[in-house]
């Protein structure tokens, strides 16, 4: 059962209240003001961190007093940081001061909320399929750090979900399990792909297959615990050498197994300056829907840290390309683009 654990660094006071959100991952950790750590401190709180960050895939930090500034050099701690300039064409800017905060809110420009028209409404739907950050780059996401910059009223929804894929693939049928091994299958991931698939009426007319797909194997071992996990999500658009019925036959029962509601966190938010911290080679995440769609702001802006494990390229080239919109040829990007803006 989930409990409350304590670690204490030897060398300090400092001290991580660590309370288990779900049996086999999550964890909450309130005591520790992320924005006020010296060099010295947060090395040693990473240190008390290892064993969790191994068992719990997520950690949630309540109320950390992080602002943009703060949250984007705390991030800077974790690795090199994703940005996103591919989005912003056109001389685009974001709406904020640093390129490294992806934007995860619901609002535009003047800071009013989206209508269900706006062409970003319709980009963000496919954030609520179960998803791994970044997986259709060449070079995949290892942490995400999302921070809650504006809240709606509470009660209103907006949670952020979390699935342990690590556990899911302990837990498959045996056969199943025995497959997966042996096939070694290597997935096919696409950005345009999840956009369609949430909301296939506003992209009818873009097609993943014109685009690049970034190949990663399914099945992999999670270097820092040594657990294997089941590598997914949203934007695998198909499983190679597979006939297309049987590639989503075959996801789809993946992505049902590892999603059932017994695997699966809902993590709510409460103050802002809230930082859930999820790893994204151990879990999988999707964005809540609820009452404040539509009415009230929910602004998350999230940082992206380049993997920097050995699979962390899969079985792609190594060059800086990610798939941004950057064609002013196709329509389909030109939607793409009026989306992001
Ligand atoms: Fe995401």
């Amino acid at each position: 059962m989930p409990g409350i654990l304590q670690q204490q660094s030897p060398e300090t006071t400092l001290q991580l209240d660590i309370k288990e959100l779900h049996p086999t991952f999550g964890a909450e950790i309130d005591n520790v003001k992320l924005a006020d750590l010296s060099d010295d401190d947060f090395k040693r709180v990473l240190e008390l961190m290892a064993k969790a960050w191994l068992q719990h895939g997520f950690l949630v930090f309540r109320n950390t007093g992080l602002t943009d500034t703060t949250h984007v050099e705390f991030s800077r701690r974790f690795g090199d940081l994703d940005d996103i300039r591919p989005y912003m064409t056109g001389g685009r800017k974001p709406r904020y001061d640093y390129y490294e905060l992806f934007d995860a809110g619901n609002v535009d420009g003047e800071g009013a909320v989206l209508g269900p028209d706006n062409p970003r409404s319709h980009y963000g739907k496919g954030n609520a399929f179960f998803h791994v950050d970044s997986s259709f780059n060449p070079r995949r996401a290892s942490y995400s750090l999302l921070r809650a910059a504006k809240l709606p009223p509470p009660n209103t929804g907006g949670n952020t979900e979390f699935a342990d894929s690590r556990t899911a693939f302990d837990t498959l049928p045996e056969d199943l399990k025995h497959r997966l091994l042996e096939k070694d299958y290597v997935g096919a991931h696409s950005l345009h792909s999840s956009r369609k698939r949430g909301s296939p009426s506003f992209f009818a007319d873009l097609h993943p297959e014109d685009f690049p797909m970034h190949r990663h194997h399914i099945v992999q071992t999670h270097e820092a615990s040594g657990r294997t996990n089941l590598y997914m999500g949203a934007h695998l658009h198909h499983i190679e050498g597979l006939p297309e019925t049987e590639s989503w036959q075959l996801l789809w029962s993946l992505m049902g197994w590892a999603t059932r509601p017994e695997n699966t966190v809902s993590v709510d938010w409460r103050s802002e300056g809230d930082l859930i911290i999820w790893d994204n080679t151990a879990v999988m995440h999707r964005a809540g829907g609820g009452a404040f769609e539509g009415k009230y702001v929910r602004d998350l802006r999230r940082t992206t840290v380049h993997d920097a494990s050995s699979t962390a390229w899969g079985l792609n080239e190594k060059k800086d390309t990610r798939p941004g919109f950057n064609s002013a040829e196709k329509p389909a990007d030109r939607k793409l683009q009026a989306a992001v803006t």
